[in-house]
């Protein structure tokens, strides 16, 4: 972790108060009584929310505590696809769509709570039928279609654990995950589509299993006509299978404790970190926030515009709307395609009440400018969230006054991949300012803290922490339970979140960024060590260091600087070579803007690269302590 950092904070006096309205009638009701109830009785407040969802056998201990790890809801059975669909079904919502698709070329899928449990139990019949069992994992590379919602679930069903793979990521990455994962199926579709551009999916995989002894059968959903060729015994078509199997699934019984997925993000070294979740906190936790931060009533459309592959769509797409029972709204259009009023479409078409998206496309659409919003009768909108990188002033302001027409409050919401859930938000109805994430939500203690933990004073910067456990809290690293207690030492006795951030005079927070190396590009974590192991694995590169430069719309944008081995010439030809390399190797949201060739790279005496020394002469400003520098 870097040392201690001094910020002095403006603080900014504009607040926007929602109509009272929103609070009266939200579920939570009041902020400071919800907190107050939390903390009068921690296990009493989760407890009463686990009793709103259904358990096959209730639990016997809220939580259990052995630093760094925890349980919850211990010896507790449930299966989260019981309460996801079922449970619905046997219902009122029954016949309500439980989601709602969008395709690029105008196609429209709906399915509602009955249609998508019927899904559910064939195509768990399917990997029950290629042999997968409970505890067996199963990695799912697809485009954001209803099938890739489909596919987890039914891995939930069986108790398979699911690793979702960004349908963005090359073959050396999908490669990596499968293995680490050592997944027995994988689940992908012949193409995705992106901005009218056909992606050829399938050839992906083939790549990335050729040294995959794990992978048994590879299930293709074939979306285009004439259909792909499947290679005999390995691959599998998604909808023939279906057909081939019964139409009744009973959801297995799960522990609270039994893993539900792994999904990996970004880390400090050079792999990713396969967070793990559980079925029971994870659950609850979505559940809970779904419900009591979102607010999200059986009238609302919500939508999410994150993909499935991430933690956002995990956890606001699939998991916890549906345990709402909600109608969840998805789509595979890009903000920009057919033309920047794409989205603004989908929302008066849809007529969307709850829109939560993330501040790179809030930028990107300030810069498109408002004539395209204003095309569009966005006056079905209650409530619009953010998510993935801190939501910047200007365009709070832009995305309250263009987009919510200063009547829907806006949900700045903080959390992570490992959270399961979010953290930190104004919660409906309280003042929301602009800058400012907010507070934590009932249920949690998030506090910044000095490097030996003590709060910092308001007004003051430091590390965001959180407190004590929760719910949904990840349970370990897969197959590296070392990184997993790094979070819980580096600073003792807390929950080192890795994001630098302010506390404002009314203990609101402000995230400022990542402490660590990792990069927020577009919102997608990026670890400086992925990309300079890319960079390196090139015939023509001795070494190299990646740095994060500021964005107006991606936030951040990468930069990297590349040391040749000798008998390479700088170009620009190779220069593209290895944006190619960076592309093909862990896919386009790693690729560098920039790569400056140079003779050396700034170092510590120990040989560790100062990437902070670089992005100080890079900016122009101070580079601060360089007293371990190297020469
Ligand atoms: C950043 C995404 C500021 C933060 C759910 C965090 C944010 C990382 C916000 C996790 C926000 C996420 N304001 N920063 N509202 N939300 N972040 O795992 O740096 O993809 O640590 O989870 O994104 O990214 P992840």
């Amino acid at each position: 972790m870097s040392e201690d950092f001094d910020v002095k904070l403006v603080e900014d006096v504009k607040s926007y108060t929602p109509d009272p309205r929103y609070k009266k009638n939200s579920w939570l009701g009041d902020y400071r009584t919800a907190y107050d109830e939390f903390l009068k009785d921690q296990d009493a407040f989760w407890s009463k929310m686990a009793h709103e969802l259904e358990w096959i056998q209730p639990w016997d201990k809220v939580k259990e505590l052995d630093y760094p790890y925890a349980k919850w809801f211990t010896n507790a059975k449930l299966n989260i696809t019981a309460n996801c669909l079922d449970r619905h079904v046997s219902g009122d919502r029954r016949n309500k769509a439980a989601l709602i698709w969008r395709g690029e070329n105008g196609a429209e899928k709906i399915y509602t709570y009955q249609q998508l449990l019927s899904c559910v139990m064939r195509f768990a019949n399917v990997l029950k039928k290629v042999g997968v069992k409970k505890g067996d994992r199963v990695c799912i590379y697809m485009p954001l279609v209803p099938e890739q919602v489909i596919a987890m679930l039914a891995c939930a069903r069986i108790g398979a654990v699911h690793s979702v793979v960004f349908g963005g990521f090359g073959a050396a990455a999908l490669n990596m995950r499968i293995q680490d994962a050592e997944a027995k199926v994988v689940i992908t579709a012949d193409v995705s589509i992106r901005r009218g551009k056909v992606i050829q999916l399938k050839s992906i995989v083939e790549e990335a299993i050729i040294n995959s002894s794990s992978v048994e059968h590879v299930i293709v959903l074939r979306r285009q006509s004439p259909q792909v060729e499947l290679r005999p015994n390995l691959e599998l078509d998604f909808y023939e299978m279906m057909r081939s199997v019964p139409a009744d699934c009973p959801a297995e019984v799960m522990d609270a404790e039994d893993t539900l997925f792994t999904l990996y993000t970004s880390g400090s070294t050079g792999k990713p970190k396969g967070i793990v979740h559980t079925c029971g906190g994870y659950m609850v936790g979505t559940y809970y926030t779904s419900k009591y931060v979102f607010d999200i009533k059986d009238s609302d459309i919500f939508w999410c515009t994150a993909d499935p592959g991430w933690i956002t769509g995990h956890s606001y797409i699939v998991y916890g709307p549906l345990a709402v029972g909600a109608t969840v709204f998805m789509s595979e259009l890009t903000p920009d395609f057919p033309d920047a009023g794409s989205y603004w479409s989908l929302i008066e078409e849809q007529k969307v009440t709850i829109f939560y998206t993330a501040p790179t496309a809030i930028r990107m659409f300030m810069k498109m400018g408002e004539t395209w919003p204003d095309k569009y009768d966005l006056s079905s909108l209650r409530i619009i969230g953010s998510v993935g990188e801190p939501l910047n002033p200007e365009a709070f302001e832009w995305y309250y006054q263009v987009i919510g027409k200063k009547k829907c409050p806006i949900l700045d919401t903080w959390w992570q991949t490992e959270t399961g859930m979010h953290m930190i938000t104004t919660m409906l109805g309280e003042p929301m300012r602009p800058g400012f994430a907010g507070l934590p939500i009932p249920g949690i203690e998030a506090d910044v803290v000095d490097k030996d933990g003590n709060s910092v004073k308001p007004g003051t910067g430091g590390f965001l922490v959180v407190k004590s456990p929760w719910p949904s809290m990840l349970r370990t690293v897969y197959g590296d339970d070392e990184r997993y207690r790094k979070y819980w030492y580096t600073i003792d006795g807390v929950y080192t979140v890795g994001d630098l951030a302010v506390k404002g005079k009314d203990g609101y927070i402000m995230i400022l960024g990542r402490s660590d190396d990792i990069i927020i590009v577009a919102g997608h974590n990026i670890g400086t060590a992925e990309v300079e192991s890319a960079l390196v694995s090139h015939h023509a590169v001795a070494e190299s260091a990646v740095i994060g430069k500021p964005d107006f719309v991606k936030g951040n944008s990468i930069k990297a600087f590349v040391i040749l081995r000798v008998g390479h010439e700088p170009s620009d030809k190779l220069r593209q070579d290895l944006m190619y390399h960076v592309r093909m190797t862990i896919g386009p949201i790693a690729v560098p803007q920039e790569i400056e060739f140079v003779d050396k790279l700034p170092k510590t005496r120990s040989g560790k690269i100062m990437r902070r020394v670089l992005k100080a002469k890079e900016m122009g400003i101070d580079p601060g302590d360089i007293s371990t520098l190297d020469e």
